[in-house]
């Protein structure tokens, strides 16, 4: 895939670091444009300088003679999921320093792109060291960056987006990219200890019944990390061994489901408080048995029972006392 060339190309080239060229943007805005109209066109102007050349279009018909067109390939995006995506808003060459502003860009161009720490700092301190705690630090460590899950020209912040489904497969995607790809995670897999292949996605959780179904509507992090305790940062980046992985159904197929904590975690916080449902966000998207409850339907129900009985109740209470009048009557 084209697209996922082009990250790897930009792993390899942010963990050489900064040069003088690019310099850290300041540190409140970190490089984002305000959204007024005529700022939005300059940007998308500028953007649209860089996209004439980084696109599939531009592989078919290269706008200038002579380009390397074999490694331009590894360096295309969409600029429609760029648009979108949360570094949409902002300047392709915020990111990549001045070397990339003409064509033939600069041989050392490749050195002047900007770390993720270089504008999320505090983010990156603490994900950091979540990540050094993780199953692929232990035999893929320097291998292993923000990037190898990460796109920062396609990705979208959770609560952003809508449906927690676009949630699941963005975030989903992520995994199986490599965990779906023998290809993919042999390139990793080269520096293992003993050569590792890779185990198939589905016969490892063979115990979880309809496989598919569950990584439709989950995320691999759901049961694959501790859960979150920032209030900022909504998922902990630290993969668990396969020991400490969550396999107890209830954890999720309860009333009080953790994908309240974690998947639904924006939807709940937004509509807990606005509506009184319990687990309404997860009742709107998927039908998640022993989860999906809503206290007045609930309530309803009790009261409708209750009902019942007391009907019953007054029923056979009046049927009593009217068979006692006609005896007393007929005596
Ligand atoms: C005239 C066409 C053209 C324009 C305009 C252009 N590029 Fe490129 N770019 C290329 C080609 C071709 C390559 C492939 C490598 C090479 O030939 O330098 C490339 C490579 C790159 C790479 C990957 C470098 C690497 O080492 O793999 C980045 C990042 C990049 N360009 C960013 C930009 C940015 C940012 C802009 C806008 C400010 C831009 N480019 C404008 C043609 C262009
Ligand atoms: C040039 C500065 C810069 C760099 C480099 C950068 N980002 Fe960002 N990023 C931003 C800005 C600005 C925002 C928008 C922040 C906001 O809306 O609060 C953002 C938003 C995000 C968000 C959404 C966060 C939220 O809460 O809205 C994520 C996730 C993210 N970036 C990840 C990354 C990753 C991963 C990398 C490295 C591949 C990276 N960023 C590199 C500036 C940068
Ligand atoms: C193992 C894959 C993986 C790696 C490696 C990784 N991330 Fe993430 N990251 C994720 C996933 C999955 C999410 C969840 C996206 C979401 O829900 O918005 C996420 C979310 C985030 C967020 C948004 C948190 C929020 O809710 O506001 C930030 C910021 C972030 N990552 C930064 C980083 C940085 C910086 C690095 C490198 C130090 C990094 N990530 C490495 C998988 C990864
Ligand atoms: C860039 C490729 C890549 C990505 C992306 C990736 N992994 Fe991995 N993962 C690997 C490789 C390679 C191994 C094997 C490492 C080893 O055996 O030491 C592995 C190992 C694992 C293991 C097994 C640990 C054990 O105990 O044997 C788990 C669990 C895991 N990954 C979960 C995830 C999850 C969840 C995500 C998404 C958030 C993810 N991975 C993203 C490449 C990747
Ligand atoms: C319902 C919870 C759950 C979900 C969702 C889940 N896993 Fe797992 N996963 C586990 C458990 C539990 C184990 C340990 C299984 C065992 O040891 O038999 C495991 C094992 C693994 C392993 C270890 C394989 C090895 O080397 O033994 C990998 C890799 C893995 N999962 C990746 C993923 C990916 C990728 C996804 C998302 C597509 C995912 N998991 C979704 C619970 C889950
Ligand atoms: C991480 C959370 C999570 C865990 C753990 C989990 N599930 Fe689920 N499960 C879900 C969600 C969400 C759905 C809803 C799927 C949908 O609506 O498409 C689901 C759906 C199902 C379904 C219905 C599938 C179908 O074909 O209709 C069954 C059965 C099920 N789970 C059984 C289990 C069992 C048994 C376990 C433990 C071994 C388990 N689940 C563990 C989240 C989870």
């Amino acid at each position: 895939m084209r697209l996922a060339g082009s990250v790897a190309g930009v792993a390899a080239i942010s963990v050489t670091g900064v040069t003088a060229s690019a310099q850290a943007p300041d540190s409140t805005t970190r490089g984002a444009m305000p959204a007024d109209p005529a700022t939005v066109a300059m940007v998308r102007q500028w953007n649209g300088e860089c996209v004439a050349c980084h696109t599939e279009q531009a592989l078919l018909f290269p706008p200038k003679a002579g380009m390397d067109l074999d490694r331009l390939a590894d360096a295309l995006m969409d600029p429609f999921a760029f648009n979108q995506s949360q570094h949409g808003g902002m300047a392709c060459k915020t990111f990549h320093g001045k070397g990339f502003q003409d064509y033939p860009h600069d041989k050392q161009a490749g050195d002047a792109i900007l770390g993720c720490s270089e504008c999320h700092a505090k983010e990156a301190f603490r994900i950091q060291s979540q990540l050094d705690r993780s199953v692929h630090a232990r035999n893929l460590s320097d291998r292993f960056s923000c990037t190898s899950c990460h796109d920062p020209h396609v990705d979208r912040v959770a609560r952003d987006l809508a449906d927690a489904r676009q949630v699941v497969a963005q975030d989903n995607g992520k995994c199986l990219e490599c965990h779906n790809s023998d290809e993919r995670f042999a390139e990793l897999g080269v520096s293992l200890p003993e050569a590792r292949t890779r185990p198939d996605i589905d016969t490892i959780h063979e115990w979880l019944p309809n496989t598919q179904r569950h990584w439709q509507a989950v995320r691999c992090i759901e049961c694959h990390t501790p859960a979150s305790t920032h209030s900022t940062i909504a998922v902990n980046h630290q993969i668990l061994d396969a020991e400490q992985a969550e396999r107890n159904c209830t954890v999720c197929h309860s009333r009080d489901s953790s994908l309240n904590l974690r998947l639904y975690r924006w939807q709940t916080e937004r509509e807990a408080s606005e509506l009184g449902f319990l687990n309404s966000a997860i009742l709107g998207d998927s039908y998640v048995i022993g989860a999906t409850r809503n206290v007045y339907l609930d309530q309803l129900a009790y009261w409708l029972v209750g009902l019942l009985l007391a009907a019953l109740a007054l029923h056979g209470g009046l049927r009593i006392i009217g068979a006692l009048v006609r005896k007393r009557k007929g005596s």
